[in-house]
């Protein structure tokens, strides 16, 4: 039965509108989303290219799905309530893979009927949480750099730098610059006492990590934190994170998630946040349509 439902198209700002009300209304450690990391998926691939195509679905006044899919790659979200919808997104979409959370079972088997299954190669991300109750005091940092919230647009070059110095990759660049980071920071549930910088001796950026807060379920997720490769293993990600929990805690935060990649390519940002206490608790995971 899929009468009554309503595909939006090309909503532009209300695409991530919906996709953040759906994420938040659905919300539990067995989800794949969290409206937060939402917010900056947005923020950082906003800019849907020609491969990129968004949509999502209304039953009445209700955000029930919605789907964007990426050159042959679908990420979604479908309220449990409406699995019956799932015929008309893969058909919307057309993508071979589909990416969800092992958590997510009931959205696994409706897509097994629809031809897709599980395909264990390649990377993967792995969801991590923990309390915020017992955070520990934040270790000193090394001789000279110093740790400080971002003081608001004035700071979003910084920002933006050291994103681009995280993040780059050889022959893979990242452009994230600082009007694309005041951006992130006209983003309506972005704050800045929740985006932490870290500050190498010279007054350069080293570290950031940036906390979003899902005020209804207590749940804040660390999305992005990153170092520059020139200052790493002296901590500094773990104090940007940390400080950037505590704040989250200070606003009401009971519990933090992160992602992070779960396979042996990329261990470190797994292991960095296991350094400080989260522990894995679910992983996502591609199911492919045979051709
Ligand atoms: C992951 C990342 C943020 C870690 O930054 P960092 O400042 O070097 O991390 P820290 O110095 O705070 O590390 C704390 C602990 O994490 C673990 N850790 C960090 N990097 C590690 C690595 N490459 N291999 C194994 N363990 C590692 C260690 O236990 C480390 O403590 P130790 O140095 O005393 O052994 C950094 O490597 C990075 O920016 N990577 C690219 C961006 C990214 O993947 N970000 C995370 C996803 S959003």
């Amino acid at each position: 039965m899929t009468a009554g439902y309503r595909r939006v198209d090309d909503a532009g700002p209300a695409q991530p509108a919906a996709m953040q009300e759906l994420a938040g209304r659905l919300w539990s450690w067995s989800r794949r989303w969290h409206p937060g990391e939402l917010a900056w998926f947005w923020c950082e691939h906003g800019r849907p290219g020609p491969a990129h195509r968004l949509a999502h679905w209304r039953h009445g006044d209700r955000v029930v799905a919605w789907a964007w899919a990426r050159g042959g790659r679908l990420d979604l979200q479908l309220d449990p309530e409406h699995l019956a919808l799932t015929a008309r997104i893969v058909a919307w979409s057309g993508d071979r893979s589909v990416t969800v959370l092992d958590a997510e079972t009931g959205l696994i088997e409706e897509l097994g009927r629809h031809g897709y299954q599980r395909q264990d190669d390649g990377a993967f991300f792995v969801h991590l949480r923990r309390p915020l109750a017992g955070l520990p005091d934040a270790a000193p940092l090394p001789d000279g750099y110093t740790l400080r919230p971002v003081s608001g647009p004035a700071d979003a070059g910084l920002r933006a730098a050291v994103h681009r110095a995280a993040f780059s990759l050889p022959g893979r660049p990242v452009t994230m610059s600082g009007a694309d980071y005041r951006g992130v920071m006209r983003t309506p549930s972005y704050r800045p006492e929740l985006d932490w910088l870290v500050l190498a001796p010279d007054g350069t950026p080293a570290a950031s990590a940036l906390a979003w807060l899902d005020v209804a379920s207590g749940v804040a997720v660390l999305e992005p934190v990153g170092t520059d490769p020139r200052h790493r293993r002296r901590g500094l990600a773990a104090a940007a994170s940390q400080a950037a929990l505590r704040a989250a805690a200070r606003l009401g935060a009971k519990h933090a998630r992160v992602c992070a990649r779960g396979d042996d390519d990329r261990p470190a940002a797994r292991a960095a946040y296991e350094a400080i206490g989260f522990r894995a608790y679910a992983r996502n995971v591609r199911l492919v349509r045979r051709a």
